[in-house]
């Protein structure tokens, strides 16, 4: 497998493309940023972390029934994943009330909630990602009506086995972002990353942060919570 010409730099991740046009390879950055880019910054060791604790449950989802993009893990920062095109939404679930859900609502956060929610945002920088629903997602064609269902369908059981999942190593997931792509023969799978900077994980008996929290909010112990994660799942 070779690297051919970079496709993709985001703020954490860059993307080539290979001597096979079916796969890629995506390489995991240090760079950190929050709040749309306004906020910039590294944490140490984040890209492995993230490259390892991705393709851990990635694995464990595709055990599960869940397809994924994830092929092969190359090194620490570089994984081979399918070459898919991404729907361009950011799938939001939720289990307690936390983060810009508990500032809309003016709840507290940890206040549980009687039902997962999700929720859907239109991936567009520029716009600063707006939350949409159904209605504009169908009205605007980013997904199918038969993609939409299958994609909320497979949201709602990746939440169920990550859940159960993280409760043995005594995490509680309070939220976390997907993304999904489709395949060149169409076939929806999830893509991009499950790691620290895309859920809130709180330690299940003292509640603390252990997760992209503690960069966003400047709380501190931002490399120690990554690493402990780590340790939590891959036993490191
Ligand atoms: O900020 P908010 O409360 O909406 O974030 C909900 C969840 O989605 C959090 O776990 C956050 O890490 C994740 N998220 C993300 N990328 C975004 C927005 C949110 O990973 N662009």
């Amino acid at each position: 497998m070779e690297k051919t010409v970079q496709l993709y730099e985001g703020k954490a991740k860059k993307v080539f493309a290979t001597n096979d046009e079916n796969l890629c390879i995506v390489s995991y950055k240090d760079d950190a940023t929050a709040f749309n880019g306004l906020k910039k910054g590294t944490i140490m060791g984040k890209g492995a972390i993230n490259n390892r604790v991705t393709n851990h449950l990635m694995k464990l989802l595709e055990k599960n029934g869940i397809p994924t993009h994830f092929v092969e893990e190359l090194s620490d920062r570089e994984t081979v994943v399918k070459k898919v095109s991404i729907v361009p939404l950011e799938v939001i679930v939720r289990n307690i009330a936390a983060g810009s859900l508990a500032k809309r609502l003016g709840l507290s956060e940890g206040t549980k909630m009687s039902r997962t929610v999700l929720e859907f945002c239109y991936k567009d920088d520029a716009l600063g990602d707006p939350m949409v629903n159904d209605y504009h997602i169908l009205a605007m064609g980013f997904a199918t009506e038969e993609e939409l269902k299958l994609i909320s369908d497979y949201s709602l059981k990746i939440n169920k086995i990550l859940s159960d999942y993280l409760k043995d190593v005594n995490i509680e997931l309070i939220d976390f972002k997907l993304e999904f792509g489709k395949t060149s023969d169409g076939t929806i799978v999830l893509a991009d990353e499950i790691s620290p900077d895309t859920c809130r994980f709180w330690d299940s008996t003292t509640g603390e942060k252990l997760d992209k929290d503690r960069f966003r909010r400047d709380l501190g112990g931002v490399e120690d919570a990554y690493n402990e994660i780590l340790k939590r799942l891959l036993g490191e």
